[in-house]
């Protein structure tokens, strides 16, 4: 194989980001077809993309046999169904996060990538971010010492898609922005979280609690990691003023910063002591580089026969702690996970 043929299913705001990066930045890769259920999204991503095979139904595109791996960009509740047909064709996949809604849906997405030895590949494109590689890097040396306290702050600008809302279809906030902090947390120190207590509120989205009555904009979850290390995790979305993706590590030797809320080095300090800079818009923009390099990663492993760096185990040890967050905010006790 001399290169790897895609199908993208999910043609909406993340699946456009995979779509663009396959089709125009990605040399031994192809998207050769579409599948979303939308024929709105389907015609106006595959006019853009320049893709004419497309399908309302994923399953039809998925059993050509000239497709070798899928991206699955769909909301979070058809993860598991798409990922574990696509295992059984026997095609290669790239799940976006929130790997599924339960951890038996992980289990179930896991048992079929085993069972039919293909590659799974999580959407956690941080662990590709080069200042996230740094700061792990350093941790791994030594020569920080060991990690105390990691904050990790994850904010979205504007509210994600409606479907979001529906904690029972995506697990709300801390799944659809937070997955990524929680992964990138147990990523950097390398251990599983031991005991999550998480409090959340509603402060922006009023109407939404009128159909959604568990429905949260802002949270935040301790967490206590099983070497030991505390942590905390904070989201908000919609935060109005940008995408906001910063962890501090606090180490017995000094702390690391990674990530910035400004995009660039510029700002302007007025006469009158107000300063103007400008911060990343969103996370297409503050991750550009990362999703790039996660799919490029995903590409090699196919074609080299390799192991793919983020596992189906680390997407469900990410739900995992989601799920465990969102049950200590419903019943406000601390939950130990096992
Ligand atoms: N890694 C990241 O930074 C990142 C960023 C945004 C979204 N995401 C993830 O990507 C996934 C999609 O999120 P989004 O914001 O792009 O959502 P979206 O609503 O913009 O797009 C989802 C698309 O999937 C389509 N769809 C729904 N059910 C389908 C089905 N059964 N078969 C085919 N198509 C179907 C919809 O019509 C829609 O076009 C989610 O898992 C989300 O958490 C990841």
């Amino acid at each position: 194989m001399d290169r790897v043929r895609f199908c993208l299913v999910g043609t909406g705001r993340a699946g456009m980001v995979h779509g663009i990066n396959i089709t125009s930045r990605i040399k031994n890769a192809e998207l050769v077809a579409l599948a979303d259920i939308n024929k709105v999204s389907l015609k106006e991503s595959g006019d853009i993309l320049g893709v004419i095979d497309r399908y309302t139904d994923y399953k039809e595109a998925l059993n050509r046999n000239d497709i070798d791996a899928v991206i699955i960009v769909t909301p979070t509740f058809t993860h598991a169904e798409i990922a574990c047909y696509a295992a059984q064709l026997g095609k290669h996949i790239v799940l976006e996060k929130p790997m599924a809604i339960s951890v038996d849906e992980c289990a179930a997405i896991n048992a079929a990538v085993k069972k039919n030895d293909v590659k799974l590949q999580l959407g956690f494109m941080r662990r590709f971010d080069p200042a996230f590689i740094q700061g792990k890097e350093k941790i791994i040396s030594g020569e920080m010492g060991r990690v105390m306290i990691i904050r990790s702050t994850g904010r979205g600008p504007g509210l994600p898609p409606p479907w979001t809302y529906d904690l029972s279809q995506s697990n709300g906030m801390l799944a659809e922005v937070n997955s990524h902090d929680f992964d990138s947390i147990r990523w950097l120190v390398e251990s599983d979280y031991e005991e999550v207590y998480a409090q959340a509120a509603n402060f922006k989205c009023q109407n939404l609690r009128k159909n959604y009555s568990d429905f949260y904009d802002n949270a935040v979850v301790v967490v206590r990691l099983k070497n030991g290390t505390l942590g905390t995790v904070d989201g908000t979305c919609p935060a109005g003023y940008g995408y906001d993706a910063r962890v501090e590590i606090l180490c017995e030797n000094g702390v690391i910063q990674i990530g910035n809320l400004k995009e660039s080095g510029f700002m302007q300090v007025k006469g009158d002591g107000t300063a103007l800079g400008s911060a990343f818009r969103s996370w297409r923009d503050r991750f550009e580089k990362a999703y790039l390099a996660e799919m490029e990663h995903f590409v090699r492993a196919v074609l080299n026969d390799s192991q793919p760096a983020v596992t189906g185990e680390d997407g469900m040890k990410a739900v995992e702690v989601v799920v465990a967050a969102n049950k200590s905010i419903r019943t406000g006790q601390p939950i130990k996970l096992v």
